[in-house]
């Protein structure tokens, strides 16, 4: 027992494990995770309704988009964006995500009101395609979630997607939210109301902060009768400056930052949206 909690709260090396995957997949967390995405009042996996109408809004007027237009949306889940655009009408909207329960309500949503949009089923690090999109987006945080090796490949590849005068938006915690961040350890039967299982369990969960990182971890050990499991949420925090410096890397530059993907003006706050183009 001593030993299992020792390695149950031990604090890992900074970015050492992934399991966005197992988060994102797994059955059951899938189905908590889409209710919680299409809960109008919660703002955990997806923002608002009124929120994403009005970003979806400034989008399409903020860059021009229209029927000539090519828009590819990285981590589309339930498509509340990628739906948003083709019916404001823009040209090609392609939307990728590896949770395939978000993906086939997506589909449906997008056969019931006859709107073309494509969508693709898989891990977007893996991405590829020959065409060269006006508008690339990764919303709600989720380049946040990426190690620095992964982020890499991704600017890699959103390099040879963009279109010569094409931006990508996204969004990201700051550098101002991570003061805010503190370490903690809990034990708590069926936390989170039962979202990691149907079956009863205990959750231990570590939060850890890495100082010279700006990065934080959210380590949660589920046990059941029958299985034990450990996710790893990590969190990137950026700075304008940090952020530039790993897009210049890829030939990638920061053309101008606001405090959201609504176009709302910067101010200081716990995260930022910024607009990327080519160098
Ligand atoms: C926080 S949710 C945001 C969903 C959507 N952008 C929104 O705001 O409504 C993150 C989404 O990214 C997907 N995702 C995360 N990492 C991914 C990866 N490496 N490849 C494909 N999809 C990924 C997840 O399945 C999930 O649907």
């Amino acid at each position: 027992m001593f030993k299992q909690i020792n390695e149950a709260t031990a604090k890992p090396v900074v970015w050492s494990e992934y399991t966005a995957e197992l988060l994102w997949a797994d059955r059951h967390i899938a189905k908590q995770m889409l209710s919680l995405h299409l809960n109008p009042d919660l703002s955990l996996a997806s923002r608002t309704p009124a929120f994403i109408d009005e970003s979806a809004n400034w989008l399409v007027a903020e860059f021009g988009l229209n029927a000539a237009s090519k828009t590819l949306d990285f981590g589309c889940g339930p498509g509340l964006y990628t739906q948003r655009l083709k019916a404001k009408g823009v040209g090609t909207v392609v939307g990728l995500d590896f949770s395939e329960n978000s993906l086939n309500y997506a589909k449906e949503q997008a056969n019931q009101a006859n709107l073309a949009i494509e969508y693709h089923l898989g891990n977007y690090l893996d991405y590829s395609d020959a065409r060269k999109f006006d508008l690339i987006t990764l919303v709600m945080c989720d380049l946040c979630a990426l190690s620095p090796a992964q982020r890499s490949v991704l600017f890699r590849k959103f390099k040879s997607l963009l279109a010569e005068n094409g931006s990508i938006a996204l969004d990201v915690y700051t550098a101002s939210r991570f003061t805010k961040q503190s370490e903690s350890l809990s034990l708590e039967k069926n936390a989170m109301n039962g979202f990691w299982s149907a079956e009863e369990y205990w959750c231990i969960q570590s939060s850890f902060t890495y100082q010279d990182d700006l990065v934080t971890l959210d380590k949660y050990v589920i046990s059941q009768a029958d299985k034990a499991w450990t996710v790893y949420n990590w969190l990137q925090h950026f700075t304008v400056e940090m952020l530039s410096r790993e897009l210049a890397e890829h030939g990638l530059a920061i053309k101008a930052h606001y405090s959201d993907l609504r176009g709302r003006p910067y101010t200081e706050g716990d995260e930022m949206a910024v607009i990327i183009g080519h160098q």
